[in-house]
């Protein structure tokens, strides 16, 4: 498998990004390495973990041990919601540099707005001043809506070139993902499979059972064909190796109208205007 070319996005800052990775959310540290090694092996070079998911370490094992080049991969961590704040996120990016043992970072992201503190353009400050500094390739966002956006670009030099936020057929997010377009952010998909919720729904399982492939491929391929970057999670290695399989079919614009009839504002996590 490790031959599936996987397409790049060009980000606002002219650095590209995979547009299939791999996410790492809930997978305990002493597993995370084999599950990093498995997703390296079946062809996956973008890795999404964060310092809340308690794994850098579990991942920075596995960048020790595998022989792709590190200029290959992508790996992306975010600063957690307690860290927010110009001094603290230095440390807390420091603190996450060592554990993923790496002398730079390809993407950091504030994980959450958590607009009660106040506190995401000083967070956005320190991300500006890692970047300027080179120590990270791409600085961007996560769960931020689109008033949370505008504000932090009004007060910033640096617009995010990446929002990270919950998307997939029960929740298509399509007002954030509007406001990414406006501002020329590349929207990035979290929990694309609803945490594995909507793969039973029958306009994905007919889909599937039409082109001979599974549902969570279909789910998969609806976001890629809609121009998303998609972070999909799996500890099993058939699922890790399914869900990069993707490349080899197309939905009709049939078949993605029908998926869209899935959208019941569903979240799988919080409101990003309540979340602190
Ligand atoms: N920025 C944020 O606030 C935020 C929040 C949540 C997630 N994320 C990121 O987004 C990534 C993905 O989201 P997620 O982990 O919440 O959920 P997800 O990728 O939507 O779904 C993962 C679940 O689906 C199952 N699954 C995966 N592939 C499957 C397949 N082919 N067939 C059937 N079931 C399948 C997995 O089971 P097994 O693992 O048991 O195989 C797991 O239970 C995270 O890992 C994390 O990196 C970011």
């Amino acid at each position: 498998m490790t031959d599936i070319s996987i397409p790049n996005i060009t980000l606002n800052n002219g650095v590209t990004i995979p547009q299939l990775g791999f996410g790492v959310f809930q997978v305990p540290d002493e597993q995370t390495t084999e599950v990093v090694l498995e997703a390296l092996k079946a062809g996956y070079r973008s890795i999404d973990t964060a310092a809340v998911y308690g794994n850098e370490g579990g991942v920075g094992k596995a960048l020790a041990q595998t022989d792709i080049p590190r200029e290959q991969l992508f790996i992306t961590s975010k600063v957690w919601n307690s860290d927010q704040g110009y001094e603290s996120t230095l440390k807390a990016f420091d603190e996450t540099m060592s554990k993923l043992g790496l002398d730079y970072l390809d993407m950091y992201l504030i994980h959450w707005p958590t607009p009660e503190k106040k506190l995401y353009v000083e967070t956005w400050k320190a991300l500006e001043e890692l970047y300027a500094q080179k120590k990270v390739r791409v600085i961007g966002v996560s769960n931020f809506q689109p008033g949370h956006l505008e504000d932090l670009i009004n007060q910033s030099s640096v617009t995010p070139a990446v929002n990270q936020v919950e998307v997939h057929p029960a929740m298509q997010n399509r007002n954030v993902i509007a406001a990414d377009r406006e501002f020329g952010i590349a929207t990035e998909a979290w929990s694309p499979l609803a945490k594995g919720e909507v793969l039973g729904e029958k306009p994905i399982q007919d889909i599937a059972d039409k082109y001979g492939k599974t549902p969570a491929q279909v789910v998969i391929r609806w976001h890629l064909q809609e121009g998303r970057i998609v972070i999909p999670k799996s500890v099993t290695p058939a699922r890790i190796a399914e869900n990069l399989d993707v490349f080899d079919f197309q939905l009709t614009a049939e078949d993605m109208k029908s998926i869209d009839g899935l959208e019941r504002g569903y979240r799988t996590g919080p409101h990003p205007d309540q979340f602190n």
